[in-house]
């Protein structure tokens, strides 16, 4: 029997870049993320003959999830399986498909293998194939940070509800991949022994902040926070510019929404879609905004959601 289960991508508000060294695949500074009801991913998992996965209907290889595999297998008897995994928005485009992907993959795999994990081993397990999956495993908001580098719900979903609009600028997958990115930054951008010195502060006041359910303080650090990450990306060497245009002009159109009384933030991650975080009365206003600025091909918009689970057969 197969078991299929399903996980929503989530959007750091705190963000992560680059990784501790040696393995286990643990962030270098904490993370505060928002799980995103309305983006999912759906992972079927069987026994099979050999490993083969299909992503989105397709037959593909996958390194990335190879080699999670195999380092699950270190730790876990998990056999060969066939995996078949959608996504419902646009793959390995800065929207966290990684991140609801090997969430949903290690719920599935926990359950069908008998694994009998705790949310906590199943976090650490999803973060150990991508650090943002390890979020994913719970709903509303998250913490990821030391010492165990495994998701923590920090608020439920419907005790501070929130509203998303993420403005599309181009669906294509990214030139670089966050990983090699980040690695990248480490070892060449001259600010990233600023960025980790600041990382402990910034992460006590946005817990704080949403502890407060404070939205202008969360809006003012989760920009800080997405800004100082663009400025290491862009101090890397090569630079990591995944700005559009229309990006910039999403930012710009963030700010005006906000100078005229919205209440609304806005973010990015490892790609150039604009994420704008908002209270739910004004996401029709922002999403309308977003949608007529030239080089936005769509809007999505979500609010938050719950943690991975099993699918209901
Ligand atoms: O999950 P990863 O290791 O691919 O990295 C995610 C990195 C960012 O999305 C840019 C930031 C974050 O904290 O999610």
């Amino acid at each position: 029997m197969p078991t299929t289960a399903i996980a929503h991508s989530n959007i750091a508000l705190l963000k992560y870049w680059g990784k501790q060294d040696g393995p286990g695949n643990r962030p270098d500074t904490p993370s505060l993320s928002i799980t995103l009801g309305a983006l999912t991913t759906t992972t079927t998992v069987e026994e099979a003959d050999a490993d083969a996965l299909q992503l989105d209907g397709r037959p593909v290889h996958d390194a990335k999830i190879e080699r999670a595999l195999a380092d699950w297998r270190r730790d876990y008897p998990i056999g060969p399986l066939a995996i078949s995994s959608r996504n419902d928005f646009p793959t390995a485009a800065g929207l966290a498909s990684s991140a609801s992907g090997f969430a949903a993959l290690a719920t599935a795999i926990d359950a069908h293998c008998g694994l009998r994990l705790s949310d906590g081993e199943r976090s650490a397990m999803a973060r150990r194939g991508s650090g943002s999956a390890a979020r994913s495993i719970h709903g509303g908001f998250v913490a990821l940070a030391a010492p165990d580098w495994r998701g923590e719900a920090v608020l439920a979903p419907d005790a501070w509800p929130l509203a998303v609009v993420v403005a599309i600028t181009a669906p294509e997958p990214k030139a670089v991949s966050s990983t090699v990115g980040m690695d990248r930054s480490k070892a060449t951008s001259p600010y990233y022994p600023a960025w980790g010195a600041t990382a402990d502060a910034d992460f006590e006041a946005m817990k704080a902040a949403v502890g407060q359910r404070d939205f202008d303080a969360l809006g003012e650090l989760a920009e800080a926070s997405f800004l100082k990450m663009h400025a290491l990306m862009l101090s890397s060497r090569p630079a990591l510019i995944y700005w559009r245009g229309a990006s910039v002009e999403c930012l710009r159109a963030i700010r005006e929404l906000r100078a005229d009384g919205c209440r609304v933030f806005a973010t990015m991650d490892a790609g150039p879609q604009v994420k704008a975080v908002c209270v739910p009365d004004d996401a029709e206003r922002v999403e309308a905004v977003l949608k007529d600025i030239p080089g936005v091909v769509r809007t999505l918009r979500s609010g938050l959601g719950g943690g991975a689970r099993v699918a209901d057969s």
